[in-house]
């Protein structure tokens, strides 16, 4: 917890001041590091339900365990994180399209992938409390696996559990109708190779993009939405000539750790893990997990893998369809490799939702302290880029001239208006909901101190609590410049 001392409404006459936090002792050094982390992930659980970020499935029917809804905020930041990611994968490049594949897919897209036969955990039952557990995450008690629930060492031995949802095609619920919601989003680039090379003209190198909803029955789903039943990824298959896959990889992976970067995740919060070949699926001539420090331990983000020409191979030989690539130099049919970078939208979310979250104390000129809490959000994430207030809600002329700034910035931007409460109040609102900018429509804005400030605001910063007057004019490059 930093310590800041300061009043941040520049409506009162007390200094701005900063104390030098190593004066104040750490409140967490006075916890073991556990439970300082559970702490901190049980505030930012609680900021997302109260603000509105996130909720749980069915909640008024006791909810539904690994399901969960995005409210106003969260639906906000999911759209920015995506829209970037597509931004930066998509259309900032010319060797890179888009896919928009269904859910439901033919059973034999799983067959083929190997899913049906392979894509499982291994589970076991505790005979003492009937608790369904993985297996590969069991704690263990003098060389004995444990149930984590009840204690008991009275556990059932591991067998595979098949993670895909199960559902029926049409009327009938036989095994002719059987089909699964897809675990990934990936089989449709696959079995869309041809179509979409066909369209789009590319030559090799090249890539299929696409954001989408993915299912798994996980046994389970922990850690808020980092690992749940319903989730959405971001996934990129980029397909090149064999001997390009291994350069390819790393530069791959250079490129997703610059784009955490660049929607405000620091390098110090990011590792690398490479997985040793023994570790790796067997199609699989590499891959690397970016992992993040969340407060329940360093954990996957993403992985990168080098899943060489296995996938378009399984699929041209169970659907006897050519996915071959037509090389016009060497006049050579053959498949391509690929490399996959594929991340996960919520749990990416997660991170930029602990890594944003801050809490700092704050004295006012009277002396008297309080909690700020602060979601540190890049702007580019935030859900609303700009706060507006008018100081006073009865006075017309504020009023009025708050509500046509609202209106200048609408059509480029999420904005807020708020004129409800004292004004610190309002700003300590938008700090939760990590809102970068808030913008006060005061007396100097309509004139009544003389010309010098007229069609002037105050703009707050939400990170330093710093205030600048800025003409009402130039707030929309402002805010633009910050934001994209
Ligand atoms: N096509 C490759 C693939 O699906 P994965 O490592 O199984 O690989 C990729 O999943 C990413 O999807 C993970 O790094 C993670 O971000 C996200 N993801 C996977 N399972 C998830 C779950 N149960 N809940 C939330 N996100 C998940």
């Amino acid at each position: 917890m930093h310590q800041a001392f300061v009043c941040d409404t520049g409506y009162c006459k007390c200094l701005l001041h900063l104390r030098e936090p190593q004066a104040v002792p750490f409140f967490t050094s006075l916890m073991s590091q556990k439970k300082a982390a559970s702490d901190r992930m049980e505030k930012i659980v609680s900021l997302c339900k109260r603000r509105g970020f996130v909720f749980q499935s069915s909640e008024i029917y006791g909810g539904l365990n690994g399901c969960w809804d995005y409210g106003p905020l969260g639906v906000e930041l999911r759209r920015n994180l995506k829209e970037f990611w597509w931004r930066r994968m998509v259309r900032e490049r010319d060797d890179i399209v888009g896919l928009d594949g269904s859910i439901l897919m033919n059973r034999q897209v799983w067959v083929a992938s190997g899913h049906e036969t392979t894509f499982s955990d291994p589970m076991v039952d505790c005979r003492n409390c009937k608790s369904r557990l993985r297996a590969d995450q069991l704690p263990e008690k003098n060389g004995q696996k444990q149930c984590p629930v009840c204690g008991s060492f009275d556990l059932t031995e591991p067998r595979a559990f098949n993670l895909m949802f199960k559902t029926f095609v049409g009327a009938t619920e036989d095994d002719s109708a059987v089909t699964y919601l897809r675990p990934e989003t990936a089989q449709s680039i696959f079995v869309q190779f041809r179509n979409v090379l066909e369209v789009s003209r590319k030559k090799l190198p090249f890539g299929i993009a696409q954001i989408g909803k993915a299912f798994r029955n996980e046994i389970n789903p922990r850690n808020f939405i980092f690992r749940s039943r319903e989730f959405e990824q971001m996934e990129l298959e980029y397909f090149c000539f064999p001997n390009q896959g291994p350069e390819l990889l790393e530069y791959w992976l250079k490129e997703r750790l610059r784009f955490y970067a660049d929607i405000g995740l620091s390098k110090d919060k990011l590792h690398v893990h490479e997985i040793p070949p023994e570790e790796r699926s067997h199609y699989s001539k590499g891959t690397y997990d970016i992992e993040f420090e969340f407060p329940f331990g360093v954990q996957e983000l993403e992985g990168v893998a080098y899943r060489t020409d296995y996938d378009l191979t399984q699929h041209q030989k169970t659907s006897g369809k050519p996915l071959e690539y037509f090389d016009e130099e060497t006049k050579t049919h053959f498949i391509p490799h690929v490399v996959e970078p594929s991340a996960g939208v919520d749990r990416t979310l997660l991170a930029l939702l602990c890594a944003a979250y801050d809490e700092e104390t704050v004295t006012d000129e009277k002396g008297k302290s309080e909690t700020r809490t602060v979601l540190r959000l890049h702007p580019r994430m935030a859900p609303i880029k700009c706060g507006v207030f008018p100081l006073l809600k009865n006075n017309e002329q504020l009023v009025r001239k708050a509500k046509e700034i609202v209106e200048m910035l609408r059509g480029d931007m999420s904005v807020f208006y708020d004129e409800t409460g004292a004004i610190g109040r309002r700003y300590r609102r938008q700090d939760e909901a990590g809102t970068p900018f808030g913008i006060t429509v005061d007396f100097d804005t309509i004139g009544e101190n003389g010309p010098a400030n007229r069609d002037t605001v105050t703009v707050r910063y939400r990170d330093s609590m710093e205030q600048k007057r800025l003409a009402i004019a130039e707030i929309p490059a402002f805010l633009r410049e910050q934001i994209t």
